[in-house]
């Protein structure tokens, strides 16, 4: 089977972007690949966190993998900081990667732009991690959303490098990223990507949030001011409608080129109100899994100590190679 790995940081609440852009891949991986989830602690701290915060959004993570149709029994589920062979691989890739090529990231240009105060060499490296958690498990796959295709990239060129210069050792991976849904928009500013760090909360959709306040949302939702308020899909010429087609077709599972038609000749209150209850019914039952999920502690923490259990085999096999490659004498 091929080798999947992927992950969200527990930097808030995840958001239904996530969930389109990468969960709602993950999940029709699950039995085609060897996958392999994690919640990303160690790039939550690029950005200064709350230890208890940080502690419950990790763990809210986890409880909505699997209340969303991540199986442990499955898939790996894991927390990036119980494999330690992440971090020390990283540094390894630390030495193979430019500085010229990590001042190019956009996302470190963006962050560092809108953080002033705390620009910190976690941030500027953090591509070089995601590098590492990608090539520790000899992933062919990467399921994300389109704003990770850069880091992807790189960790290509960095797994590329090391290859050239030792022979092959790492697998180079390949993006997944879905034709729809790769780029869920704002839905106060359909030309931004939706973000759980966007300072107006009614940009997003947490997951986790009361259907009352997502039909809210919804009916908010910027879309333009086109006289005739026809109903197509054109991410550029109709952001905000588009989104919203894009988010009925993820909510749904029906495909956008089937429910366009629908819409013809109706306005843009009425495909509101679908989206609003289509995200509603959809997110209602995962909430209510989710909530018996969260409260059973020590069941998750047997599917976390399960899955780094599984996931360190791998990913220490990898160091090894890596470290015998680079010319590290073997502890005996
Ligand atoms: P993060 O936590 O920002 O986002 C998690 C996943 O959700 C996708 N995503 C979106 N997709 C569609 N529309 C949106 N508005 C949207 N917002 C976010 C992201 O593309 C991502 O797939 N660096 C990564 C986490 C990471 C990782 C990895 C991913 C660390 N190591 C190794 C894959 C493999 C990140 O910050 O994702």
């Amino acid at each position: 089977k091929p080798v999947v790995l992927s992950g969200c940081q527990p930097s808030g609440q995840l958001t239904i972007g996530n969930y389109m852009g990468a969960l709602r891949q993950w999940i029709g991986m699950q039995d085609s690949h060897d996958c392999h989830f994690m919640v990303v602690d160690l790039h939550a701290i690029t950005v200064r966190q709350d230890p208890q915060a940080l502690r419950e959004a990790t763990l809210d993570g986890i409880a909505l993998y699997i209340a969303c149709g991540l199986d442990p029994n499955k898939s790996k589920l894991f927390l990036q900081s119980h494999v330690p062979a992440h971090a020390q691989l990283a540094w390894v890739l630390n030495c193979f990667t430019q500085m010229g090529e990590l001042n190019r990231m956009t996302q470190f240009k963006d962050k560092s732009q809108r953080n002033e105060s705390n620009v910190n060499v976690g941030l500027f490296t953090y591509p070089v991690l995601m590098a590492a958690d990608i090539l520790a498990y000899g992933a062919n796959q990467v399921p994300v959303g389109d704003d990770q295709k850069q880091h992807l990239e790189l960790s290509r060129d960095i797994a590329t490098r090391f290859n050239n210069i030792y022979g092959d050792t790492l697998v180079v991976p390949e993006p997944f990223i879905p034709p729809h849904g790769a780029r869920i928009m704002s839905l106060q500013d359909p030309t931004k990507k939706m973000s759980k760090s966007d300072d107006n909360p009614g940009s997003y959709i947490g997951l986790l949030e009361e259907p009352k306040k997502i039909v809210k949302k919804i009916k908010r939702a910027v879309t333009d001011s086109d006289e005739q308020a026809r109903i197509y899909f054109d991410p550029q010429e109709k952001a905000g409608v588009s989104n919203l087609l894009t988010l009925l077709s993820g909510a749904t599972g029906r495909s956008i080129e089937e429910l366009v038609p629908e819409y013809e000749g109706k306005m843009y209150g009425h495909l509101k109100g679908d989206v609003a209850d289509a995200v509603v019914a959809f997110l209602e039952p995962m909430q209510t899994r989710y909530q018996a999920l969260r409260s059973d502690r020590a069941a998750l923490d047997e599917i976390l100590q399960s899955g780094a259990a599984q996931a360190k085999e791998r990913a220490e096999a990898t160091l090894k190679q890596v470290y015998d490659a680079v010319g590290f004498i073997p502890p005996l």
